[in-house]
C-alpha cells in the first residue's frame, strides 16, 4: 500500500510538473498532442505568397469557371446578376405566403410559358430522374444500387393537397433521405422543375396523343 501511496505521489507531482495547475498562463505554446487545424496553409486577402510564380495572393478566377450565383448565358448583365438562390421574402423566393405553402406559380413567372417547361425538364432529368425515375414514379433503378429506400413517386402529391410551395420547400430543403437542392439550384430553376413535375403528372392521366394534353401540360407551366 506504501508504493502504491508514493507512486501516485510521483505520477502526480510528474503530471503537475508537466502541465501545470488549472488556470496557469505559459509563455510558450501549449503542448499539443492532436495538433488538428490550429494552423494551416492560408493566405490572407492582399497578402503575398510563394505558392504561386507570380507572388499574387489574391487569384482572378479560372478562365471558363463561373462564379457561384452568376448566369453567363443571361442576355444583359443585370439579368447575369440575378441568380439568386436564396435570402429574399415573397411567394417566388419561399413557396410560402404567410405562415401557409402557397400554390399556383408566382407572378414573377408571367409569361414564361413552354420555355420554363423545357428547363424545367432539362432540370429535372439532371438532378430529380436518378431517384424519382425519369416519369416520376420513383422506379429508378440508382436510389436501390446505393442503398436510399422510399423515394417517393410524385404522381402521389398532386397540387390539390400538395401545393406548389409544398414542392418548392422539399426542393430547396429536402426530406428524409432526400437532400435539399438550395445550393445546386436557382430559386428560377426550381419552378422550372416544379412546373415539369406538375406536366408529368398531368400527362400521367392522360392518354399522350390528345392535344388536350399537350394544352393542359402547357397550362401547368402558366401562371394561374
Ligand atoms: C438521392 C435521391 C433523390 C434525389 C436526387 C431527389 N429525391 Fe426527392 N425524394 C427522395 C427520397 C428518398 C424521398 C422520400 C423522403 C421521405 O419521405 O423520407 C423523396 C421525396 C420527395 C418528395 C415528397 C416529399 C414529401 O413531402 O413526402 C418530393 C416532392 C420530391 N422528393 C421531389 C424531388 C425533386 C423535385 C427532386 C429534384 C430536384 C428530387 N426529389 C431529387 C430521394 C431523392
Amino acid at each position: 500500500m506504501r508504493y502504491f501511496f508514493i507512486g501516485y505521489l510521483v505520477v502526480v507531482t510528474l503530471v503537475i510538473g508537466a502541465l501545470g495547475f488549472r488556470g496557469d498562463k505559459f509563455s510558450k505554446p501549449p503542448i499539443r498532442l492532436f495538433p488538428d487545424m490550429d494552423e494551416m496553409d492560408k493566405v490572407r486577402s492582399q497578402e503575398k505568397t510563394v505558392f504561386f510564380t507570380d507572388t499574387m495572393g489574391s487569384r482572378l478566377p479560372l478562365a471558363g469557371t463561373q462564379p457561384f450565383g452568376y448566369d453567363a448565358n443571361a442576355q444583359d448583365v443585370a439579368e447575369q446578376n440575378q441568380v439568386t438562390f436564396s435570402g429574399l421574402e415573397g411567394y417566388y423566393n419561399t413557396g410560402h405566403i404567410g405562415d401557409y405553402y402557397g400554390s399556383g406559380m408566382p407572378t414573377e413567372l408571367a409569361g414564361s410559358g413552354i420555355e420554363l417547361l423545357k428547363r424545367g425538364e432539362e432540370r429535372y432529368n439532371i438532378y430529380c430522374a436518378i431517384c424519382h425515375g425519369k416519369n416520376g414514379n420513383g422506379q429508378s433503378s440508382v436510389p436501390s444500387q446505393y442503398g436510399i429506400p422510399g423515394v417517393a413517386n410524385l404522381h402521389q402529391f398532386l397540387e390539390a393537397d400538395y401545393p406548389n410551395g409544398r414542392l418548392f420547400e422539399v426542393i430547396s430543403h429536402g426530406k428524409g433521405n432526400m437532400g435539399g437542392y438550395a445550393y445546386q439550384l436557382p430559386i428560377k430553376d426550381r419552378w422550372a422543375i416544379i412546373a415539369y413535375v406538375r406536366a408529368l403528372q398531368v400527362a400521367k392521366q392522360a392518354p399522350i396523343n390528345q392535344p388536350a394534353v399537350k394544352q393542359a401540360v402547357e397550362e401547368a407551366a402558366s401562371v394561374k
